[in-house]
């Protein structure tokens, strides 16, 4: 990716947006499906001057807790808004948390076996290949080193009423309606869970733990949100969400 597509990243447009929309318990799928099994697992793995990278960082939103636990964190993103976002974000943790722009496309700028914990979440269907983040996540990461990815779930991708999967079955637009403006797209890819298990074991990395959180809240609980009871009762029965964690052999 050269500097003139880093420049025309759609990901900037709505990096203000969706710091707003996402921070902690304003986003419906972070708050209830995706946090409460990521939250336990940082609690697991993070101790005081563990190294963790996130990469698709946005704008940070775990950034925050994880320094509180004494996690020194690199936040990867390719888009210079969401680093903006983030770094405005880091309340006191500014000496534990350091944004760099990166592409996850391609190689990382991180020497092997650097960190202990990648933090993947809601990344890896905005790239449209695997094999990078794979091998680089397996290269960076320090033996008994995991990574913990979230992603929409390919077999209920129905449910993302944003999503235009066009003519390619593989690629399509998620559409952010911003209220300012024409809408935004950003790209996106629909992979499958094999998809997700090739590119990380192939570079040495082992499959842990398969998780397809379900909603177990009652509905009052939507109450002025724009889920109608149909989608709700949909939830309480079909994963949106598809949690994976992988570690580097010892
Ligand atoms: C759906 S957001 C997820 C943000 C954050 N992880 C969260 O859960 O709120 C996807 C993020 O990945 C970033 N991103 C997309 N493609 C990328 C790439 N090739 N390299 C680095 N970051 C990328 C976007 O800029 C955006 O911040």
């Amino acid at each position: 990716m050269n500097q003139n597509e880093l420049n025309q990243n759609p990901w900037d447009e709505i990096a203000q947006y969706y710091g707003e929309r996402t921070s902690k318990g304003g986003d419906f799928l972070r708050r209830y499906l995706i946090y409460p099994y990521v939250e336990t697992a940082i609690d697991r793995y993070i101790t005081p001057g563990s190294m963790v990278l996130n990469i698709g960082c946005g704008p940070g939103n775990l950034d925050n807790e994880i320094a509180g636990l004494g996690g020194n964190i690199v936040g990867v993103d390719y888009s210079h808004k969401m680093l903006q976002a983030y770094r405005s974000r880091l309340n006191g943790a500014s000496n534990s948390a350091f944004p760099l722009q990166a592409n996850a496309e391609g190689a990382l700028p991180f020497e092997e076996n650097a960190f202990q914990l990648s933090l993947q979440i809601m990344l890896l269907n905005s790239l449209s290949r695997l094999d990078y983040i794979g091998s680089e996540t397996g290269r960076v990461l320090a033996p008994g080193g995991s990574v913990l990815l979230a992603v929409a779930h390919p077999d209920s991708i129905h449910r993302y009423k944003n999503l235009i999967i066009n003519g390619n079955p593989r690629r399509g637009n998620y559409i952010w309606n911003t209220n300012e403006g024409a809408p935004v797209e950003t790209p996106f890819f629909l992979w499958d869970q094999s998809d997700y298990e090739t590119a990380f074991t192939a570079s040495g990395l082992q499959l842990k733990a398969t998780y397809e959180p379900l909603l177990d809240i009652s509905q009052s609980h939507l109450i002025g949100t724009e889920m109608s009871a149909q989608d709700f009762e949909e939830h309480l029965r079909v994963p949106s969400v598809l949690i994976m964690e992988f570690q580097k052999p010892l």
